[in-house]
């Protein structure tokens, strides 16, 4: 038997670190962009924040030539591990990274493996808190 919504909805409610296992509105929406202009990252070198299960980021691996996800989610970023072992039409290198906004060793670790940095920084769904937009927006310029 299927669990009634308020039984869902307290599970959600429960748990921040979940959100990452849905996927929102806003990646179907920019996922809906990218495929209408797919030039956007075209050869591009891409990181997005606050992945999730990482739509995003792979649809983006199609056109660019470096993708990389990022989620602070340890359960996420197991399943975005699991679905990037099973892409077999990226065309750019794909990898997931451990990235907490404003976390300047998760930072220093990306920035060691992509030196020059990225053409595009994306994120879906991701201005939720306002605790966490500042941290966010130092992330992006360090990237
Ligand atoms: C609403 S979900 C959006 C997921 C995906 N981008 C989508 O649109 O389907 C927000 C994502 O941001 C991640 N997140 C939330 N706070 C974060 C933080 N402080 N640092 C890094 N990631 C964070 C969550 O784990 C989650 O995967």
């Amino acid at each position: 038997m299927a669990a009634p919504l308020t039984d869902i909805l307290m599970i959600g409610a429960a748990d921040y670190g979940l959100t990452g296992q849905l996927v929102w509105p806003d990646a179907v929406l920019m996922n809906n962009y990218l495929s209408e202009h797919p030039e956007t990252v075209k050869g591009c070198s891409v990181i997005e924040f606050g992945s999730g299960i990482g739509i995003t980021g792979i649809l983006c691996s199609r056109f660019c030539k470096v993708a990389v996800l990022t989620d602070h989610n340890d359960e996420v970023l197991e399943i975005i591990n699991k679905i990037i072992e099973m892409q077999s039409c990226a065309n750019a290198v794909l990898t997931a990274e451990k990235l907490e906004w404003g976390n300047h060793d998760h930072i220093s670790n990306i920035i060691k493996k992509h030196p020059v940095g990225f053409d595009v920084v994306l994120g879906a769904d991701i201005c939720f808190q306002q605790s966490s937009i500042s941290c966010l927006f130092d992330t992006v310029g360090k990237n």
